[in-house]
């Protein structure tokens, strides 16, 4: 683990950078368009967004504009919430595809498994539905790798069921003091890399003392002890900032490396960024 652009191995072999820069909460336009360059300027080559950020237009244009060569990069993003069903799914990933002005897209997610416009009315069925639409989008080249976000064991039966492709992600909310461990070891069973959303708890994190201990103890930030307890378990942390100076941060991980005793005292941490919404019953 040395940099920005060392990868991890997904099921089906292809390799994914170990670092993402995340896009949630950033704005469309021209927020949208500098995030991504200065992104891309500091080295990151894995770019998270999703068809509900609504900012993958400002992405495509950023990504076209900065030079950097599309088979250097990894591009996500994921489906919305409201096309769950297979014709649904098959038409969000042609407006990803063109939206981010690209013919292929390194991963495509089932952003939520359980969406409340659909949990009446025979959820289970649009799930598997749904997943037929990224399978089928993966044979036909359009996607190099389908995974999942937000989904618990249970989740995963149901796609068991009738998948002829099994998920190659789960990117779910891992955060110190946010960690489902008994979600965290059946994913790795299953061999489903764990990508972590909001690995500084959407901005939660910065004013725990302990982590302020620790970050002050090993020379570094807050941030970068959080981002490097994230790596150091094998997850894939998704960081995201619309600051220059934040993002260039954030890509510093590998001049430093947190000793048994502070990933144990950072394991222990509680509830200090809050807990993850239930996706059964999530308000969306
Ligand atoms: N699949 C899902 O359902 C899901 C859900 C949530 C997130 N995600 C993905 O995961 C990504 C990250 O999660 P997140 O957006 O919740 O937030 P996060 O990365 O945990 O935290 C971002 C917040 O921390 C601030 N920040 C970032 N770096 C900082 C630094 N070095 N010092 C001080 N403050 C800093 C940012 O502020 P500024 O931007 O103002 O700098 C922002 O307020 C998302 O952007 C998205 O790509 C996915």
């Amino acid at each position: 683990m040395k940099s920005l652009i060392d990868t991890y191995t997904l099921n089906n072999g292809i390799k994914i950078p170990i670092v993402g820069f995340g896009t949630w909460q950033t704005p469309d336009g021209a927020i949208a368009k500098v995030a991504v360059k200065s992104a891309l300027s500091s080295g990151y080559r894995h770019i998270d967004t999703a068809e509900m950020y609504g900012n993958e237009k400002s992405i495509g244009a950023a990504i076209k504009e900065s030079g950097v060569s599309r088979n250097s990069l990894f591009i996500t993003s994921k489906l919305s919430n409201s096309a769950h069903s297979y014709e649904k799914a098959t038409a969000a990933i042609e407006k990803s595809l063109s939206d981010l002005q690209v013919s292929t897209l390194d991963l495509f997610l089932i952003h939520w498994p359980n969406p409340k416009m659909f949990r009446d009315t025979d959820w289970e069925r649009h799930l598997q539905d749904t997943w037929r639409a990224l399978e089928d989008a993966y044979t036909a080249g359009k996607l190099k790798a389908i995974g999942v976000s937000n989904f618990r064991e249970h989740h995963f039966n149901i796609l068991k069921e009738t998948q002829t492709i099994k998920p190659m992600i789960n990117q779910i909310r891992i955060c110190p003091g946010d960690y489902n461990e008994e979600l965290i070891n059946y994913c790795r069973n299953e061999e489903i890399l764990l990508e972590a959303y909001s690995p500084l708890g959407t901005g939660k994190i910065f004013t725990d003392k302990t982590m302020n201990e620790i970050a002050e103890k090993n020379n570094k930030t807050v941030a970068q002890v959080c981002l490097r307890w994230s790596l150091q378990h094998g997850f894939l942390p998704l960081p995201k900032s619309i600051h220059e100076d934040r993002i260039e941060e954030n890509s510093h991980l590998f001049d430093f490396e947190l000793s048994e005793s502070d990933m144990d005292t950072i394991d222990s941490l509680e509830g200090i960024v809050g807990y993850v919404v239930d996706p059964d019953k999530a308000e969306f």
